[in-house]
């Protein structure tokens, strides 16, 4: 969460942890250890106008800090911000059926095929009214910040119609304005080219018709800050994605990519190519496609409650760390695909089953996350970095991860 300090000195002191990322940094999130989470026990930290000041030791606070008024963190533990950067939180409805029928051994892709999916979801956003689906965004951002959750990326996507694609960013974008004062970071994802609607002759044509004249007009109006695209067999293939990154370079937008999530289409490889900040699910991914990865400063983003929603298995996450990629790991919130709005007992959950030690898991959320948005000035918690941190009420780290599924965020710190 980021402080509103009114360019005053604060000093929060008595940490009983703070985990600083600061030798995970050094490293560019790559080939980590658990001792580069580089805790400083019994800790403070002063910062000035959203910057960070200074942080170590308690006792060893300079004597320029010392007259400050304090703020006794003893019994809490404070980390990088945790950034969640892939959801699809702003859709009206719900699609609860489909897991019922997964559960009963259906398939998404038969589900979609058979009126469900991404369509289905289109539907029910259409004919939502921006205020609606506003208040709808507003409810989920809240839920999502109260785990300590202080950055968060949402996709457009539902609409896959002029109009409904421009109302969704105008909504993620009214999302953005609304909570960058209360300290919360929105970004805004044009995911237009998430499936082709029906009316079109192919996936270039409701492109040419739709995806690339909004993004041209959204960009004029400066509300987007990445885009996205569904590369995937039956949705966009790989000239088309190569078509929509042009478009994007050309608007100095940056990229992301669903990239691999059921076939091995080249999706990383290709993010590679256009030095995405992420590419993301990577399920099928081959060695090709890490081996780009890990030669590149794109991100490597992993959806697990992707792959266990839908009952697939997981990411080969060792092989990308393994590798050298920075793996970040997010939400991937939707109505479909993923229902759950909490990354860090996504991250708690899958751990294990992904082979992530525990600085790999730490940073996956804060450091790489923040990567992955391009966020170059956090994620670590050093001087001269921006104030942006989560608070937990516990004295390790280790409970934070250890108590699957309860929420220890401590988000009423706002002075
Ligand atoms: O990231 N893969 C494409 N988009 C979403 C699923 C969206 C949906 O099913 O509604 C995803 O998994
Ligand atoms: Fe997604």
């Amino acid at each position: 969460m980021w402080y509103i300090t009114f360019n005053m000195l604060k000093l929060f002191k008595n940490f009983e942890q703070i985990v600083t990322l600061d030798s995970a940094y050094a490293k560019d999130g790559r080939n980590l250890k658990p001792e580069d989470l580089s805790i400083i026990k019994d800790a403070a930290i002063v910062f000035n106008d959203n910057v960070i000041e200074w942080v170590g030791k308690s006792s060893n606070i300079p004597a320029e800090f010392k007259n400050l008024e304090e703020h006794d963190y003893s019994g809490h533990i404070l980390t990088p911000q945790i950034v969640d950067s892939h959801t699809h939180l702003v859709f009206a409805g719900d699609r609860s059926s489909e897991y019922s029928m997964r559960l009963n051994g259906e398939d998404y892709q038969k589900i979609a095929d058979n009126g469900g999916g991404i369509l289905a979801t289109m539907e029910k956003t259409i004919t939502a009214g921006e205020e609606e689906l506003f208040e709808l965004g507003k409810k989920r951002v809240y839920d999502i910040a109260s785990y300590g959750v202080g950055a968060i990326e949402i996709k457009s996507g539902y609409g896959l119609t002029l109009e409904s694609e421009r109302k969704l960013s105008r909504v993620i974008d009214k999302l953005k304005k609304y909570f960058a004062p209360k300290g919360i970071q929105i970004f805004n994802t044009f995911l237009a080219a998430h499936a082709v609607p029906g009316g079109f002759k192919n996936s270039r044509h409701y492109l040419d018709s739709i995806v690339l004249p909004l993004l041209d007009e959204l960009a004029r109006e400066n509300i987007i800050d990445f885009v996205d695209i569904f590369h995937e067999t039956g949705y966009f293939s790989y000239e088309d994605s190569e078509l929509l990154f042009n478009a994007a370079k050309k608007h100095q937008i940056a990229i992301k990519i669903h990239a691999d999530e059921f076939t091995d289409n080249k999706g990383a490889v290709l993010a590679s190519k256009y030095e995405a900040a992420s590419a993301d699910h990577l399920l099928c991914t081959t060695e090709d496609g890490i081996t780009a990865l890990a030669n590149s400063s794109t991100v490597a983003t992993l959806l697990p409650g992707t792959a266990f929603f839908l009952g697939k298995p997981l990411a080969k996450a060792r092989s990308f760390l393994d590798a050298g990629c920075k793996v970040s790991l997010a939400s991937d919130y939707n109505p479909g695909s993923c229902h759950c709005d909490n990354l860090l007992l996504i991250a708690s959950l899958s751990a294990k089953a992904l082979g992530l030690n525990i600085c790999e898991l730490w940073s996956a959320i804060t450091l790489n996350a923040a990567d992955a948005l391009r966020l170059t000035n956090q994620g670590v918690i050093k001087k001269g970095f921006d104030a942006r941190f989560s608070i937990f009420k516990c004295d390790h780290i280790d409970q934070v991860t250890y108590n699957w599924g309860k929420n220890l965020a401590v988000t009423d710190f706002n002075l």
